[in-house]
């Protein structure tokens, strides 16, 4: 979620208390030492909501009931305890709640859950997000390639900022912001199948789009300033990429730098279009699952509508855009998570037999920086890929200089490196 927080969550925890009883019917069977119910689950699509309009917007719906089964599982957020269900288990909705922990922790109990068996599940992340006046406008879809965290780095408050840095921003490991980051944890980059990701803008784009007359009057003041022509345009379904950070940034110049962060840690091929909180972290537990084949990370899919712009319109005060202005586009983007998402949905399902069960083969490299996956990442430092690294030497490089707690890090490695070495335990 990124927009408005103003919001009453009508979900309350009494519907945890809902417990499905444990039926001692359904043997578990153990796969990669998770166990799994012998006849879990097996749904075609799970909708990821992050908070509760994205996911309200999906109910009562036409086209299927989601709220036909709900289902307890351990590890959910407190607010949001149970994952809903079609009755035929066809179609799943998750609501994670909002920011990188919630999001991990929820995707993690659900790919690990014995109640599922997500092994040809879509996992279809669909939610709001603030969107870039270069790329997109208030009310716009858009599908990522690219997730980037974007604020996985060191920061200074502007009055400490060198006077020769464009942003407070420095990347781990290195001493400039437009270096790529030397010290890497993994979730930095994720990259998502290309031809599936073009399949939902296919789809996507058959749907009429929503909109407000307030959003078509604040988008008109960004036709003033030409590098923001395509936000005063009509919203669009369109493919590029997400930012995700815990820290709602906004205003021009962080914005800008965090689109340059995407392009140079993409190597060049993300364009910054829609910044949220979560999208990374849901990613990380699919791929994390996806490794021990409990789920295909190819068949990830995230949307994200406009429901604000991350910097203000010539005219209006970076303040007065971020929590006065009356942007308009908060209605319309939940509302086009429906009209545009349901077009997904349903292509996947009507499409299932003849396409989508045996999967859409990834023309791209899928995966995170770390080619956890395997293949070979185009973006992302050659040493830092799984299939190239030295586990071992990385314990007993030399020390640091620099950053303390770095520092300490590395010497606390090199200690246990010692006291296993004395255990004659190998390293
Ligand atoms: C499963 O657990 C067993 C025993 O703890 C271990 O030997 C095996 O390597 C594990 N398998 C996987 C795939 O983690
Ligand atoms: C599932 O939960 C929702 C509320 O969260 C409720 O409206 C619905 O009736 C429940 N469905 C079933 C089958 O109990
Ligand atoms: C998050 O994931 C996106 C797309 O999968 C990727 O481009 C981005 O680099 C990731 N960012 C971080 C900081 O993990
Ligand atoms: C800023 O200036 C310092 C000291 O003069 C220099 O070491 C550093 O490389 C410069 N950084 C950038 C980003 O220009
Ligand atoms: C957008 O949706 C709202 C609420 O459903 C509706 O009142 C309005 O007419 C719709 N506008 C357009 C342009 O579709
Ligand atoms: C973004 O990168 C461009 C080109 O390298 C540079 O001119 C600009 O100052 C950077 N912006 C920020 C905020 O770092
Ligand atoms: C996952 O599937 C692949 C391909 O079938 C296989 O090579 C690999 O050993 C499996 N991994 C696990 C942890 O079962
Ligand atoms: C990406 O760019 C960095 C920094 O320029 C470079 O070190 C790295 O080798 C590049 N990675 C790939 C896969 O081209």
């Amino acid at each position: 979620m990124r927009g408005f927080s103003l919001v009453n969550l009508a979900f309350t925890a009494a519907a945890a208390t809902n417990l499905l009883p444990f039926s001692a019917a359904t043997p578990l069977v153990t796969r990669n030492n998770v166990s799994k119910r012998s006849s879990p689950i097996a749904p075609k699509v799970v909708i990821i909501s992050m908070f509760e309009p994205e996911a309200a917007v999906w109910w009562g719906i036409d086209e299927f009931d989601l709220l036909g089964q709900n289902i307890t599982i351990p590890g959910l957020s407190p607010l949001f305890p149970e994952v809903h269900c079609t009755a035929s288990g066809e179609v799943c909705q998750i609501i994670t709640g909002e920011s990188e922990i919630n999001a991990a922790t929820t995707v993690s109990a659900l790919v690990l859950s014995p109640e599922f068996d997500l092994t040809k599940t879509y996992f279809f992340v669909a939610g709001i997000a603030g969107v870039n006046p270069k790329v997109g406008t208030l009310a716009s879809v858009t599908f990522a390639k690219y997730a980037v965290q974007v604020a996985l780095q060191y920061e200074f408050d502007m009055r400490d900022i060198p006077s020769n840095f464009t942003t407070g921003y420095i990347p781990f490991g290195v001493d400039s912001p437009d270096l790529y980051p030397q010290n890497i944890y993994g979730t930095e980059v994720f990259e998502l199948n290309e031809a599936l990701r073009d399949i939902a803008i296919s789809f996507a784009s058959t749907a009429t789009l929503n909109d407000s007359t307030t959003s078509q009057a604040y988008r008109a003041l960004y036709a003033q300033e030409a590098a923001y022509a395509v936000a005063a345009q009509p919203p669009s379904v369109l493919g590029c990429d997400v930012a995700t950070s815990d820290v709602y940034y906004s205003g021009t110049h962080l914005s800008e730098a965090f689109e340059n962060t995407t392009r140079i840690w993409t190597n060049g091929s993300g364009v910054y279009c829609a910044t949220a909180e979560e999208d990374n972290a849901t990613l990380e537990a699919i791929l994390r699952a996806a490794k021990m084949n409990l789920t295909d990370y190819s068949r990830a899919i995230v949307m994200r509508t406009a429901s604000d712009f991350d910097r203000p319109p010539p005219g209006i005060s970076e303040i007065q855009n971020l929590l006065y202005a009356h942007q308009g586009g908060f209605p319309p983007a939940i509302r086009n998570i429906y009209l545009a998402g349901v077009k997904v949905v349903t292509g996947i399902l009507e499409g299932w037999e003849s396409t989508f069960e045996k999967g859409i083969k990834a023309p791209n490299y899928v995966g995170d920086i770390f080619a956890t996956l395997g293949g070979e990442p185009d973006y992302g430092q050659p040493a830092d890929f799984i299939t190239k690294r030295d586990l071992s030497l990385r314990a007993t490089k030399p020390a640091f200089q620099g950053n303390l707690r770095m520092k300490r890090a590395m010497v606390s490695a090199k200690r246990r490196a010692a006291a296993a070495r004395a255990l004659g335990i190998e390293v």
